[in-house]
């Protein structure tokens, strides 16, 4: 099966006031709201991103990819357990199937949704360095300060209570490829963490669609949009720290996948993240394990904050 990337996740909210306030101020757009739905998007062309239901309690429901064809949406109906292909009742339209993974999430995939006309970017960043000297006779065009522009939900990283299990779930049905994959230290089989890619073949993809962590606890650990660079991201976190929201981790850079990341905590605890400048791989670039002690999560400083995983 060929995915064309992740469409939307969902998560049931208590208070949509707050958090259609937050993600506003995030960057993201609201397409639809009601009193009982959020409806956002981001400005690349989606009509749809997050969905928010209101509920009782805060918990992730699950996440939506985006088939290359419809006929994708009927194989996976053949499979035991799976729904039947239905209308989507989302902008945009389109239809899914919903499959469910082992650790209870759901996994809608979609196809045939509309399109929107994309926002504009921003000029582009031109770097003078020691070395080169690409901006003359001008300065970098100003931005806003403000919500960053945001072009794609890119990936998602799920806790999930037995990786082996979920993620050969996510292989089988997916065709998900592991990126990188880190082990117990000395117990190469013990995986514990992988970072996954969709199977396009010959064509590159992100380093990661999915992230999985070893984690009792299940759920979802936070969802990534795609910023157009560092400057954007670096504007937003200024905005949204002065806005007093809390900075959960970054600015940063990983190394695996090498993207510049910024994470924060919404109103419903759940962690959002900018990221800019990812890996790309094909299907045929393989897959690294790691011992977890050898792995240093962020170039720019030695520590990961406990709150980035509480
Ligand atoms: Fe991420």
């Amino acid at each position: 099966m060929r995915l064309k990337g992740l469409h939307h996740v969902c998560f049931k909210v208590r208070d949509l006031d707050g958090l259609e306030v937050f993600a506003a101020d995030f960057g993201l757009i609201t397409a639809e709201r009601s009193a009982d739905r959020l409806v956002m998007r981001t400005s690349g062309g989606d009509e749809c991103a997050y969905v928010a239901i209101r509920g009782e309690e805060d918990a992730f429901l699950g996440l939506a990819f985006e088939a290359e064809d419809r006929a994708a949406l009927d194989e996976a109906a053949a499979r035991p357990g799976a729904g039947p292909v239905k209308a989507l009742d989302l902008p945009g339209g389109g239809e899914g199937v919903a499959l469910t993974d082992p650790d209870g999430n759901q996994v809608l995939l979609v196809h045939g949704m509309s399109r929107r006309a994309a926002g504009e970017p921003y000029p582009e960043l031109l770097l003078n360095t020691p070395f080169e000297k690409r901006r003359l006779g001008r300065n970098q065009h100003a931005r806003d300060r403000g919500p960053a522009r945001l072009w794609r939900l890119g990936h998602a990283g799920l806790f999930v209570k037995d990786f082996a299990q979920v993620t050969a779930w996510y292989a089988e049905n997916l065709g998900l490829i592991g990126s990188d994959i880190y082990h117990i230290p000395g117990q190469p089989q013990a995986r514990i963490v992988g970072f996954f890619r969709l199977d396009r073949g010959e064509e590159h993809v992100d380093h990661h669609i999915l992230a999985f962590m070893q984690d009792a606890r299940g759920g979802c650990h936070h969802i990534s949009f795609e910023a157009q660079d560092f400057e954007a991201q670096q504007r937003t976190h200024r905005y949204l720290g002065a806005r007093a929201y809390q900075s959960i981790w970054g600015v940063g850079r990983h190394p695996h996948g090498s993207h510049v990341f910024d994470v924060w905590r919404a109103p419903d605890g759940a962690r959002f993240e900018t990221f800019s400048d990812t890996d790309l791989f094909r299907a045929s670039d393989g897959t690294n394990v790691h011992d977890i002690s050898t792995v240093v999560m962020d170039e720019w400083s030695d520590d990961t904050p406990e709150r980035y995983f509480a």
